[in-house]
């Protein structure tokens, strides 16, 4: 029998480690873009149930950093006019664009209950996760 993981169950296995061993990673999900609608689609993750399965590239955080390209960390979402809230239990936000051949196809997207808990090395550490990621593809 072929036992081998398929790339949403290896993504999913991510989500779940990666929540499970970093006590503020309370949410952890990947959101992959299309191009032609540029719209963003909810992929694997652990956490809370969300509504937002589908995000306009711009809008958000999510939707933000689709466009931007750029690593977005969100200290304080309470701070943040163009943000979509999916708890009140979350605080703090880290989205880290996911390069394959030098395009941004979706991201990773990780929900805190803690404010500010993510630093540089979250974002070294996620950017390195995406680049493990990237050889799936
Ligand atoms: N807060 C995100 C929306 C996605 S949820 O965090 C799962 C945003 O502002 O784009």
């Amino acid at each position: 029998a072929n036992t081998s993981l398929n790339r949403d169950q290896k993504l999913l296995a991510i989500c779940q480690l990666l929540s499970d061993s970093i006590s503020y990673y309370n949410w952890v999900g990947f959101y992959f873009a299309n191009h032609e609608t540029k719209t963003l689609h909810l992929g694997p993750y652990v956490g809370a149930e969300t509504d937002h399965t589908i995000i306009p590239f711009g809008k958000g955080i999510c939707g933000q950093v689709a466009v931007s390209n750029n690593n977005f960390v969100v200290p304080d979402v309470s701070a943040q006019d163009n943000y979509i809230a999916c708890s009140f239990t979350v605080k703090s936000e880290i989205v880290v664009p996911l390069f394959v051949n030098g395009e941004n196809i979706g991201q990773i997207d990780i929900d805190s209950h803690v404010i500010d808990p993510f630093t540089e090395e979250d974002e070294r550490f996620l950017e390195f996760v995406n680049q493990e990621i990237a050889k799936l593809y």
